[in-house]
């Protein structure tokens, strides 16, 4: 088996670790919401986990194999699409592991501390964002599917 197609296995692999994440959260978020205190708590508290571990696992796997595909293949580092796949993991690492980190750590602490109104703020500030980190793989895919600029 050549190298490219265990790397190309990765890449994809990880970029539907992200995006099948993403979509198992707004699937089942409804789903917790409608549970009582602790439960929703316990899931408040697995985001900040995936938030501050599994997206950045995933990131780092996909920019690596990534990264390895270009050494590996033919491929200038002056496409469109390698770029546009660069622009999406630092928007991901900065939106979702920043911005959306920091908004689960909220929650969390506000649901530990039996402040509703607060962890429904910040519930509520979360979706939008989540929204547009969503976007960023589908776009990348799109890119790298059609080879932008080659
Ligand atoms: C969110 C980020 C990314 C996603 C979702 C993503 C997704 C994908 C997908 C689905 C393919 C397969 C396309 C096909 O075979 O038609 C692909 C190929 C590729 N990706 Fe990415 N990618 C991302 C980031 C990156 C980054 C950061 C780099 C380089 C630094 C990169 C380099 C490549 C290369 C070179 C290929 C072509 C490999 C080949 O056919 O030999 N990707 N990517």
């Amino acid at each position: 088996m050549e190298t490219r197609t265990i790397l190309l296995a990765v890449h994809i692999a990880m970029a539907a670790g992200w995006l099948g994440a993403d979509l198992v959260q707004y699937v089942l978020a409804p789903r917790f919401a409608r549970e009582g205190h602790e439960v929703q708590t316990a899931w408040a508290r697995q985001l900040v986990w995936m938030h501050e571990r599994y997206y950045a696992a995933v990131a780092a796997l996909l920019l690596a194999s990534g990264v390895l595909l270009v050494l590996d293949g033919d491929w200038s580092w002056g496409s469109d699409f390698i770029w546009v796949g660069v622009g999406a993991i630092v928007g991901g690492a900065t939106l979702g592991g920043g911005v959306l980190g920091n908004l689960s750590k909220k929650r969390l602490a506000a649901l530990e501390g039996g402040d509703a109104a607060e962890a429904a703020e910040a519930e509520r500030r979360y979706l939008p964002i989540a929204l547009v980190v969503t976007v960023l793989p589908l776009l990348a895919i799109l890119a790298m599917v059609d080879k932008w600029s080659l």
